[in-house]
């Protein structure tokens, strides 16, 4: 699908793109900008790290976590909307609500699944035929019990990744960088390598969801926002080391991907029957794209094993006419 038909589909449009630069931290330097000057750059960050540099578990993560760059597609009002719109899509029906338990029913010799829920108007249910769980069933976080399994459908262990986000609306410090005239400081984003007393991951400045053709980003020495990545609450005087002054601070804390190492195996992708747990996925890559091939995988595999199409499932030879298809 191209952009252009993402677009229309979803009824969205891409934001405009705003450049900007970005450079590794160390606490003391930068060791690499974003610059034409690539081969210098690397030069520089052999210098100092030598090439396990790039094996440094804190340089994937604060690539992870930076995110949102700048340049990445970004879709006007909100990346939100490719949510709603794809939910307005698929002309479901939503029932707003937290699903507390479901049950195992059986019909004609079929299984049926009641899911009970909870919302304002008090507790509910609805009898389903096929049910995917899209959400995660690790570390008590969604608190959904299984009823009338045999074997039954138990807790999956598994921790997660915690990470903090916080906004901050401010004048950035960019003394704290080695630039003592903030006119000079040149870059949007900021990444850091593991160091002793760093501690924040990435920083970097960010725009509205909506930007105007006549939109400038900020420059360092105006008040801005910035968005900081840490792996715990920013304490007050950490917040004064990165900005001069700040007017407001909003704090997130989420958890960004499973904790690998928390787990030996992956859960299984059909808990029962027709009993689908999406999530699954997550614990072997945690990304949007995985999530959404995962989605669609779990959809056709439910409707094969729905028709009975059982060879569709798990094809042998599958690599092989693919490969003679092409
Ligand atoms: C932002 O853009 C979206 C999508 O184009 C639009 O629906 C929304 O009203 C806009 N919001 C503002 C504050 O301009
Ligand atoms: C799930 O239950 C545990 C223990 O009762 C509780 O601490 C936790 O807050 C609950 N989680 C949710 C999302 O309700
Ligand atoms: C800014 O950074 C400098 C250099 O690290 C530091 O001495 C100073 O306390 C920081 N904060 C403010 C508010 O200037």
């Amino acid at each position: 699908m191209t952009e252009k038909d993402f677009s229309e589909l979803m009824q969205v449009r891409r934001r405009q793109q705003k450049r900007s630069r970005s450079a590794i931290f160390t606490g003391e330097q930068f060791v690499l900008e974003e610059t034409d000057w690539y081969l210098l750059n690397l030069f520089r960050l052999w210098w100092h790290y030598g090439m396990s540099f790039l094996l440094v578990p804190a340089f994937a993560g604060a690539m992870l976590l930076a995110g949102a760059q700048g340049n990445r597609w970004a879709v006007e009002g909100g990346n939100k909307l490719v949510c709603s719109g794809l939910l307005k899509l698929t002309k479901a029906n939503i029932i707003h609500a937290r699903v507390t338990a479901i049950s195992l029913h059986s019909s004609e010799g079929k299984p049926l699944y009641q899911v009970h829920y909870e919302n304002e108007d008090g507790p509910g249910s609805n009898f389903y035929d096929i049910v995917v769980i899209a959400a995660q069933l690790h570390d008590s976080k969604n608190n959904i019990t299984f009823q009338n399994f045999d074997p039954p459908i138990a807790e999956f262990p598994g921790t997660f990744h915690t990470t903090v986000t916080s906004i901050v609306h401010g004048y950035l410090n960019s003394s704290y960088f080695g630039f003592p005239d903030p006119k000079l400081f040149p870059f949007a984003s900021v990444l850091t390598t593991e160091a002793p007393g760093l501690f924040f991951n990435s920083m970097d400045n960010i725009c509205p969801v909506n930007l105007s053709n006549t939109f400038k980003r900020k420059q360092p020495q105006e008040a801005a926002v910035w968005r900081v990545h840490s792996q715990h609450p920013l304490e007050k005087q950490e917040l004064k080391m990165l900005f001069r002054s700040y007017y407001s601070v909003q704090v997130t804390e989420w958890q960004v991907c499973p904790d690998y190492g928390s787990v030996k195996n992956l859960p299984p992708i059909i808990l029962h029957d027709s009993l689908f747990y999406l999530n699954t996925m997550e614990w072997a890559a945690s990304s949007m794209e995985m999530s959404a091939v995962a989605a669609r995988n779990v959809a056709l595999l439910a409707y094969n094993r729905w028709n009975h199409d059982v060879e569709k499932i798990d094809q042998k030879d599958l690599m092989h006419k693919v490969k003679t298809e092409l």
